[in-house]
């Protein structure tokens, strides 16, 4: 199975045996590969009935074992030690979805407003781990961002 660059890129940032809740996940490409070739456990959620029937029909073909699920965002969600992804979204989308207490890794890769997602990423008490710039037919940004509220980590 080949991922495109971008999501490969975003693959390589995933370390085995992760918890992924990937929000967004259209077919779940990204969840199936991580679940075959990186033993991660992969929620994958999409708020399109259609997109979630396409996932469910993606694993099996690839016999990969992920749960995927119809969903708006992260809307009645329990969110444990999951490593949130978000790719493949505009910046105001994915601040609707990650408007909360939340505090989970994040994997975001947004095709709009990338300052507009750092501010956020700043109010939120995040910091940005790493910042991947992908070049595949167009240029994609991919941030890796975690929780440091309250520490002096915060600022970095
Ligand atoms: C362009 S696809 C991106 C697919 C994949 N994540 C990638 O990066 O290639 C965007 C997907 O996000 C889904 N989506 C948009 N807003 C959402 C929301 N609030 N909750 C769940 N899924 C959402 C859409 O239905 C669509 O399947």
């Amino acid at each position: 199975m080949k991922l495109s660059k971008r999501l490969q890129a975003i693959s390589d940032l995933i370390n085995p045996n992760s918890k992924i809740i990937d929000v967004g996940s259209d077919h779940a490409f990204l969840d199936i590969y991580l679940n075959k070739y990186k033993n991660c456990e992969c929620l994958a959620i999409d708020k399109s009935k259609f997109c979630t029937k396409t996932a469910i029909e993606n694993a099996k073909k690839y016999e990969a074992n992920i749960i995927a699920v119809t969903n708006d965002g992260l809307n009645n969600i329990k969110l444990n030690d999951e490593i949130i992804v978000i790719s493949g979204m505009g910046t105001r989308n994915i601040i609707k979805i990650l408007n909360f207490n939340i505090t989970n890794d994040l994997i975001l890769s947004s095709h709009t407003n990338i300052d507009e997602l750092k501010e956020f990423l700043k109010s939120k008490k995040y910091y940005i781990e790493k910042e991947v710039i992908i070049e595949d037919g167009k240029t994609y940004d991919i941030i890796c961002a975690k929780y440091k509220g309250g520490t002096n980590e915060y600022n970095k």
